[in-house]
């Protein structure tokens, strides 16, 4: 599994210092291979603090956001939402990998303060910055919002399951999800591996496509798009 895949938690503290200059153009740069790749058109947007300044709709749960990375795609892309999880999941752990703190935001946030480009819609943001040494929202937040299912609760099987399977199931037990509701299942029958989730609301499909991004980050196993994706093992 990725260091970042097993270090990751939502950092919602941050401290006051803006990205540096090389963290900056690390983000760009990056945001320009995986829209080119995927097709989206994610941007890094310096100065968002206003999205998280009011109280009515950040909850005040996040302190000393500077920097977010808007998620965004082609307004028209039926995949844009399973695109944004898995491309995003990936930028994510690079940025951990860094020694960056991110949280995913889909709903606890000010969504007026952003505007989409031409033809584009905003799926979510993801804040970026280097985490508060106290962090003690943070604490809090982990108490309430981590705790995750088992392995058992997250697959389904008719037979033992085959190795890299279980591994790419407990790489998926690390990935985060709105609400920490972890709606993305997989069941295996017959030697076919099937991922799927209850509903297709646009956080459920980006859900559905950070655990495709964990799944195939640590089996090499790449699930197509859409619910119910399956795949011959
Ligand atoms: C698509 C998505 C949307 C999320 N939206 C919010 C949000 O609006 N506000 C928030 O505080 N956390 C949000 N989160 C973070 C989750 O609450 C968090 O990932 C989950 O509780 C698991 O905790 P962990 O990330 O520390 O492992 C979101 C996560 C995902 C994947």
């Amino acid at each position: 599994m990725r260091d970042g895949a097993k270090k990751r938690i939502s950092v919602r503290s941050y401290s006051d210092r803006l990205l540096s200059a090389e963290d900056a153009s690390f983000i760009k740069e990056r945001l320009d291979a995986l829209n080119g790749t995927a097709g989206l058109c994610c941007k890094l947007c310096e100065d968002a603090s206003s999205a998280f300044d009011n109280l009515k709709k950040s909850y005040g749960m996040f302190k000393n956001v500077k920097s977010v990375i808007v998620m965004q795609g082609k307004n028209d892309d039926p995949d844009l939402y399973e695109k944004v999880g898995f491309y995003g999941e990936e930028l994510i752990l690079d940025l951990v990998e860094r020694g960056l703190g991110t949280c995913w935001v889909g709903g606890t946030f000010d969504k007026s303060e952003f505007t989409a480009d031409e033809g584009c819609e905003i799926a979510c943001v993801i804040t970026v910055g280097y985490p508060d040494s106290l962090r003690v929202k943070d604490r809090v937040m982990y108490s309430v919002l981590h705790k995750r299912k088992s392995a058992e609760e997250r697959i389904t099987s008719d037979s033992a399951l085959p190795e890299n399977v279980r591994r790419g199931v407990e790489a998926v037990i690390t990935a985060p999800s709105a609400v920490n509701s972890q709606k993305p299942h997989f069941s295996l029958s017959d030697g076919v591996l099937t991922v799927s989730v209850p509903d297709t609301s646009g956080m459920t499909l980006i859900d559905l496509g950070i655990a495709k991004y964990h799944f195939f980050d640590e089996t090499g196993l790449r699930f197509e798009y859409g619910n119910d994706a399956k795949i011959k093992i």
